[in-house]
């Protein structure tokens, strides 16, 4: 039986602490610790860490740091990193870290290294991704592949989606990539009135090969594909990645020309598996392989690091901190990098999804709140939209900074223009501005008494507000490696602290079953009784459209 988190000594004594530090001010903790800004830092794998705009002290951290150890994070992450089935529920190894281990490395799983088998499929990625770009790859017109259409949902789209984006620096000049996810068949549609199937290469991702919407995509690309080319070009126009072979070859695709990744990989966290191969196509195998050094860089730093320079072992307890003492049912993601833009999106599915549990590994109802909703948008376009709240709103709100020191393009002041509104915001949200202050800058512009006394409230800005920065050199394929690492054990580490499983996905079969019914009866024959009379209505009322 698990022990409850509320049970743990140390979570009890964080919580007498947060009696006190409630009170804290941000203001105040930086004027009494000059070296604060040192103290509460850290670096690995070409990331750095500040996390001193964050209401806390060394106490706190060091009870933190022993909440960590009574929820036994070490071992449970050696645990992880061994192969060992702590995916209860679904009873499988969660390795998506064997995907970035060098080919030197063993691992062994149900008796198999899966190391090797790891890199056998990189040596099949590297050649036909060669054979693309350098456009050997033909297509049934003997021309050269121009647009890569990646179709796949979750974890099968996020990923790749989002590092193709982040990385499109790196992008060859004559491949466009397209990623077609959802069921409305606007999404396809639209893409497949751009695209030449002549020159188009379809990448059908799904490690079940059985979700209704990649399904329903790839049938109809393949039937949109043969009103243009024959059954026999299918083979230069489709490949498939998946762990389902004989699904992959009813649907009509040779597994000669399947990328394959094993049950033990999460689908948000395949990334680094052939799922990658669209990110691969896009920045060529080398700077895969640094995408992969990257995130292994930050394996190696979690593994070895003591958890006080623990970089997600950091991150994870400051979330909690604020989820679980301070209440905080959000976190934002703030990227100042427009390459990122994608990134918020593709945390949320790996945070949420991950950790959006309510009961524990053994089943038992969690005894304190688990994930907080993830979400965000760039910087500086999210100032100019929700950040009012992030500053003024009733609910305090932490946020993630996360920047590049060097820009990715050469156009004179706007990187330092972007530098400076993210350093300012995170010092505004910690600084705030006193109704004193606010009342003097109007003094300062001569106006009015009653003007002052009526706008203070207004101007006046509470601050305490707190967000850790995440700053990188530049954004690599190693540095977005490294990042995407870290929130991935940062994950890991809350799961472990809540005692949920972050490796299971129960929680969306429910709408896909039901969905299945209610499709068949907007096609079919209507079934009330199954259904109460919001339902019903709904059905009822498509169908008349229909
Ligand atoms: O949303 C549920 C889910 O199972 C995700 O976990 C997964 O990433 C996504 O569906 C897609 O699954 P597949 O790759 O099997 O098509």
């Amino acid at each position: 039986m698990r022990q409850p988190i509320l049970t743990a000594a140390a979570f009890q004594a964080l919580q007498s602490h947060h009696a006190d530090a409630r009170h804290w001010q941000l203001r105040d903790l930086f004027n009494e610790h000059p070296a604060r800004f040192a103290d509460f830092s850290v670096e690995a794998a070409d990331l750095f860490l500040d996390y001193s705009k964050n209401r806390l002290n060394d106490t706190t951290m060091q009870l933190l740091f022993s909440l960590a150890r009574e929820r036994g994070i070490e071992p449970r992450r050696d645990a992880m990193f061994a192969g060992e089935k702590i995916n209860t529920t679904e009873r499988r190894a969660v390795l998506h870290t064997a995907l970035r281990a060098p080919r030197d490395t063993m691992l062994r799983v149900d008796e198999r290294n899966v190391i090797a088998d790891v890199h056998a499929v990189l040596d099949r990625i590297q050649p036909f991704t060669e054979r693309v770009r350098s456009g050997l790859w033909l297509g049934y017109g003997g021309k050269a592949i121009t647009d890569i259409v990646n179709i796949g949902i979750g974890g099968s789209y996020l990923g790749p989606k989002m590092a193709c984006q982040a990385l499109r620096a790196y992008a060859h000049p004559r491949l466009t990539m397209h990623f077609v996810s959802n069921v409305d068949g606007n999404d396809l549609d639209a893409l497949l009135q751009k695209v030449n199937p002549e020159t188009t290469l379809f990448i059908i991702a799904s490690k079940t090969f059985t979700t209704l919407e990649t399904m329903m995509n790839a049938h109809s690309a393949r039937t949109w594909f043969l009103t243009h080319g024959a059954a026999t070009d299918l083979p230069k126009h489709f490949v498939a990645v998946s762990t389902n072979t004989d699904a992959v070859r009813a649907f009509g695709i040779d597994p000669e020309n399947m990328f394959p990744f094993w049950d033990w990989v999460g689908g948000r966290y395949s990334i680094w598996s052939a799922i990658g191969l669209p990110v691969a196509l896009a920045i060529g195998f080398d700077n895969f392989r640094q995408f992969l050094a990257g995130g292994h860089a930050m394996d190696q730093h979690f593994r070895s690091a003591p958890l006080e320079q623990n970089m997600p072992v950091i991150l994870a307890l400051i979330g909690v901190w604020y989820r679980n003492f301070f209440d905080s049912t959000s976190l934002s993601i703030a990227p100042y990098h427009q390459d990122l833009s994608d990134f918020p999106g593709y945390l949320q599915q790996l945070d949420m999804e991950s950790n959006g549990k309510r009961v524990a590994v053994d089943g038992t109802a969690l005894d304190a709140a688990s994930c907080p909703v993830v979400w965000g948008d760039v910087g500086t376009n999210g100032q100019h939209a929700y950040f009012q709240l992030l500053h003024q709103g009733t609910d305090v709100i932490p946020v993630d900074f996360i920047a590049a020191l060097k820009p990715g393009h050469g156009l004179a002041g706007h990187h330092a223009a972007l530098l400076a509104n993210c350093f300012a915001q995170s010092e505004a949200f910690m600084r705030g501005k006193t109704s004193g202050e606010a009342r003097a800058e109007m003094q300062a512009q001569h106006m009015t008494a009653a003007d002052i006394d009526a706008l203070a409230p207004h101007k006046t800005f509470p601050g305490n507000r707190p967000s850790n920065t995440i700053l990188m050199d530049a954004l690599t394929p190693a540095t977005l490696g490294a990042l995407v690492a870290l929130y991935e054990h940062k994950t890991f580490v809350q799961g472990v602290l809540w005692g949920v499983n972050s490796f299971d996905q129960w929680g969306v079969e429910l709408g896909k079953v039901l969905a299945k019914n209610i499709q068949s009866e907007l096609t079919g024959v209507p079934q009330p009784d199954r259904h109460d009379s919001s339902t019903n209505g709904l059905i009822a009322r498509a169908r008349a459209a229909m």
